[in-house]
């Protein structure tokens, strides 16, 4: 039965591509978390819509050396990377205060900003005109590693990962999606929620496979990734802010440390400031996603307010059998 149009386009689970529709029957399923299903493909489990511009991108994005992607596990803070990286990248167009009060990042959401290849390029047109985008052209991703497109394992391209710890990554996850999912399917119970994530079952999961995958590439190609997680993002903001530069060859000079340009990258993308702006607190996305749902809480250590010791317990457990040998802790 076709969808009703006034249902948000990221619930829209029609539209999808012949090619998508011929190759689900064939995929394990899964209940979904926002939308009715997830499907392992390639090792990831993805919804529908998602796998069509998954597939899309897959077969036409051809990456250039310039380029940067930031790849994330969803709810990881891909929001706050995303307005870093922009503000990272153009702090010479608004410097100045005359040019800062235009800053994009006051009146627009990171994800306008920074599109996602998977969840808005490729979604929204089989084949997007991004040749015409001046360098480096920076995009986002939660495809796992080995799905990325070729082009853009063999390019010179870097690449930004950023994951977080578990349980809190779990429990922002249960928030967003109890937050878009469509009201008459209720929310979804935090047990069962949990069960799926142990399993595996998330969006864009196994977690601890893409966690692990990309942990890999930034310890064999070190000036192809950089591995940050949201923890030390929060703790030490400057430095990792720094690290970040440094990586993308674009370092601070000394005339920006000493003027604050650091403080104010830092100050612009905080929480704080972003969540209190009004093109954050009202608008949406053109997928429909509200932008506020983007912000809830922005702490490290919020799951000690919603799980108890023993589901604390079985989500450490599972993450610690599955990274044991990597030399990875979260
Ligand atoms: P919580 O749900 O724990 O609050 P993503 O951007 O990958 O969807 O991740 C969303 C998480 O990042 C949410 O976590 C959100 O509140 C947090 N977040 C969003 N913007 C942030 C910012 N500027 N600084 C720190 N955390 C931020």
């Amino acid at each position: 039965m076709p969808q009703s149009p006034s249902l948000p386009k990221y619930l829209q689970e029609d539209d999808i591509s012949q090619e998508c529709r011929d190759l689900l029957p064939s995929l394990p399923r899964e209940q979904g978390w926002v939308g009715t299903s997830l499907h392992l493909y390639q090792g990831f489990w993805v919804g529908p819509r998602y796998l069509k511009g998954a597939l899309a991108y897959q077969r036409h994005f051809k990456a250039r050396d310039p380029d940067i992607l930031l790849v994330t596990t969803p709810k990881s803070g891909t929001t706050w990377l995303k307005a870093i990286l922009f503000a990272l990248l153009n702090r010479t167009k608004y410097s100045g205060s005359g040019l800062q009060r235009q800053h994009p990042l006051l009146s627009q959401n990171p994800h306008d900003l920074v599109p996602f290849l998977e969840l808005k390029l490729y979604l929204e047109q089989d084949v997007p005109d991004l040749a015409s985008l001046p360098p480096p052209r920076l995009f986002a991703t939660h495809l796992s590693y080995q799905s990325l497109p070729q082009s853009l394992r063999d390019s010179s391209c870097k690449l930004v990962y950023s994951c977080r710890n578990p349980k809190d990554t779990f429990v922002s996850l249960w928030h967003f999606a109890n937050k878009l999912r469509s009201k008459d399917k209720g929310e979804n119970l935090l047990q069962e929620s949990l069960d799926r994530f142990c399993r595996g079952v998330s969006l864009f999961g196994p977690y601890w496979d893409q966690v692990l995958g990309y942990h890999k590439v930034s310890s064999e190609t070190p000036e192809k990734m950089l591995f940050l997680k949201y923890e030390d993002m929060k703790e030490n903001p400057c430095a990792n802010l720094r690290r970040l530069a440094g990586f993308l060859e674009c370092p601070f000079s000394e005339e920006e440390l000493r003027e604050g340009t650091v403080d104010e990258i830092l100050r612009l993308c905080s929480f704080d400031n972003l969540s209190g702006l009004e093109a954050n607190k009202s608008g949406k996305l053109v997928s429909g996603e509200e932008n506020k749902s983007f912000f809830r809480r922005g702490e490290v250590g919020d799951w000690v307010n919603y799980l108890s010791v023993d589901m604390a317990e079985r989500i450490d457990h599972v993450v610690e059998e599955k990274l044991h040998g990597s030399g990875l802790r979260l």
